[in-house]
């Protein structure tokens, strides 16, 4: 790996950092109106090799993000080229705006998380970029910090209006444990993944994209419901005011029910989690997967039948549509030590019955 550094930019790298990909056990949705969430970290990771350079050119090589040639661009002209660099000047840009003096460097990115499959590709990057940044400079950013950044860059320079879920757990995450978020306040807590349960994620092979319209459009239906029942965020509405909501016209009722069900769905994940409870567990994955097909329809039908394949073996718990939805990834809940046969299992059936490209992320094939 340091090779490719090298060979790219003819030095060595001063700084190596890394950050995970995330699956998100449950709480879709509800990061931007104010809810609750509840990630974990994953085994693939985003790996960023830098070192700082005495003039303003940033210059940057990744073999696995897209173009294999170096891109370049100036500090304080930063401009959107619709790639992944732009995830790079995004994080300059906004270090910039928090009158944070760096110079230019040398990066090679290299990473692990599928992209376009609903595992936080992106917010792995940024974070592991910054991370790297600010052991180069010396900024002393906490992780906090660093998230934050990486979100300023993700929604005011890319352009993709998302919540701050992936960052804070790319950021603050692990893989032994849960990260519940409250995105109204930033508060978070972990809580261990218990022994009674193993995960596993398989991808559907429907690729799908943040900055496209329809996470927009469910992003501003749901503004437009917090409106209509006279409130900033759907986080200031619950469960108990159902009877309000589903008198709100079509699509809005049943777009603000999915969020209400949905955070209280999270509170009761975070009792199953710490109390082992597997089948408690499981039973809220299928509710919450309902709940994102038949009333916030970010599902797919390819991805129903993945969800049902993988809740249908006996060794299941249960399974959910993971991430932003219109394609990507389920999350399986599994006994422990069968996710490796349960995910196989499903991924062969799911690719002879769909004739898609389904695949296993985790457990993480060797
Ligand atoms: C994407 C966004 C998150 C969150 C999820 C849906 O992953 O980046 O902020 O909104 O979709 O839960």
């Amino acid at each position: 790996m340091n090779d490719s550094f090298q060979k790219a930019f003819a030095r060595e790298p001063e700084v190596l950092s890394r950050a995970p990909g995330r699956v998100n056990l449950i709480g879709e949705h509800t990061d931007y109106n104010g809810g609750y969430v509840l990630p974990t970290a994953l085994p693939q990771h985003t790996s960023v090799q830098l070192a700082r350079r005495p003039d303003t050119v940033v210059r940057a090589l990744s073999r696995d993000l897209g173009a294999d040639s170096l891109t370049e661009f100036r500090l304080g002209s930063e401009q959107r080229q619709q790639s992944w660099i732009d995830y790079v000047q995004g994080l300059t840009w906004a270090l910039a705006e928090r009158g944070q003096p760096i110079t230019g460097f040398d990066l090679f990115v290299s990473s692990t998380v599928p992209l376009g499959k609903g595992l936080s590709s992106s917010a792995s990057l940024e974070v592991a970029i910054g991370r790297a940044i600010n052991t180069a400079y010396q900024l002393r950013l906490s992780d906090f910090d660093i998230a934050m950044l990486g979100h300023r860059a993700e929604t005011a320079f890319v352009g993709a209006p998302v919540g701050i879920m992936d960052q804070m757990v790319c950021s603050l995450g692990d893989r032994s444990s849960a990260l519940f978020l409250d995105a109204s306040t930033a508060y978070f807590r972990k809580i261990p993944i218990p022994p009674t349960v193993e995960l596993g994620v398989v991808d559907s092979g429907i690729a799908h994209s943040h900055a496209s319209g329809d996470y927009r459009t469910r992003r501003r239906e749901c503004e437009e419901a917090a409106a209509a029942l006279g409130v900033r965020q759907l986080r200031a509405v619950s469960v108990e005011d159902l009877p309000t909501i589903e008198a709100l016209p079509e699509p809005l009722n049943r777009r603000a029910r999915h969020v209400v069900t949905e955070n209280a769905r999270v509170l009761a994940a975070v009792e199953a989690l710490q109390s082992g409870a597997a089948e408690a567990l499981g039973a809220l994955f299928l509710e919450s997967h309902a709940s994102m097909r038949d009333d916030f329809e970010v599902s797919l039908p390819e991805i129903d039948r993945l969800v049902q394949l993988a809740a249908d073996d006996p060794d299941a718990f249960g399974a959910r549509l993971t991430g932003g939805g219109f394609g990507g990834a389920v999350v399986i809940l599994c006994q422990p030590g069968t996710a490796r046969r349960v995910t196989r299992r499903t991924v062969d059936t799911y690719r002879a019955v769909t004739q898609c490209n389904g695949e296993v992320l985790l457990p993480k094939v060797q």
